[in-house]
């Protein structure tokens, strides 16, 4: 993985079609996904069950771009292992998870892989104050974790920004879960973000007999993002 700010879109496939994951994630790659955003969650952290690491590994084989893990579940720590050996190349935990953040993120790279730390709305961005050298990516929630299609926490920009002004030139990523359409990626782009999870935005209209509406969907969010990033640096 190399470091850039540009804009990437990461579909999040917790909008595929569950029963066909190989496919779903062939078709937004070759519609033009540079990530693949995979929720997993517990049912207890977040109340919502979704899947564990022997599915994160079957369609680790049907992604070539980077798989980007977002772990919603609680303890972190017995589960990292099990998440780098089936092949994701980000694991993100929750500042919120548990006590042992620090540890948890040494963790992670210890086992191969780039460590992102996501803060739920009601978290300060101060929360990452000091473990700045032990992450990649910092995953701004824009809804409450647990379910696709919320409405995106306009409250969260300011957030963004001010985490955009703690990172300073370190190459560390903000990600932005939740609610992100062509509307709302401009206003964190332009506070700071690079990366852009979107599920509901993405997978609306298509199907993998008909994967052309997700190629629209990614490029309207990318055109918004990148006149946003555009205009943030003029
Ligand atoms: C929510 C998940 C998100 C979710 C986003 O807990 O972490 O990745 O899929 O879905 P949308 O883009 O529909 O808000
Ligand atoms: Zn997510």
């Amino acid at each position: 993985m190399t470091f850039d700010r540009l804009p990437k879109i990461a579909p999040s496939i917790l909008s595929a079609e569950f029963a066909d994951f190989g496919r779903e994630c062939e078709a937004i790659e070759a519609e033009g996904a540079d990530w693949v955003h995979v929720d997993v969650m517990d049912g207890h952290f977040v109340p919502n069950i979704t899947f564990g690491p022997p599915l994160v590994r079957a369609i680790r084989r049907h992604i070539r771009t980077v798989m980007d893990v977002h772990l919603m579940i609680a303890p972190v720590d017995p589960y990292i292992g099990a998440f780098a050996d089936a092949g994701a190349d980000v694991i993100t935990a929750h500042a919120e998870a548990g006590p042992h953040l620090d540890r948890t993120l040494q963790a992670i790279r210890a086992a191969g892989c780039k460590a992102g730390v996501a803060l739920n709305p009601a978290t300060p961005a101060e929360a990452i104050a000091h473990v700045m050298d032990r992450i990649d990516l910092v995953c701004v929630m824009t809804v409450n974790p647990g379910f696709g299609g919320q409405s995106f926490i306009p409250a969260m920009v300011p957030k963004v920004a001010r985490l955009r002004e703690m990172i300073g030139d370190r190459p560390i990523h903000i990600e932005i879960d939740g609610g992100v359409t062509p509307e709302t990626a401009p206003l964190v782009v332009a506070a700071g973000a690079d990366v852009l999870v979107a599920g509901s935005a993405v997978f609306k209209g298509g199907s993998v007999g008909r994967p052309g509406p997700y190629g629209a969907n990614i490029r309207a969010i990318r055109e918004a993002a990148t006149a946003a990033c555009r205009s943030h640096a003029a």
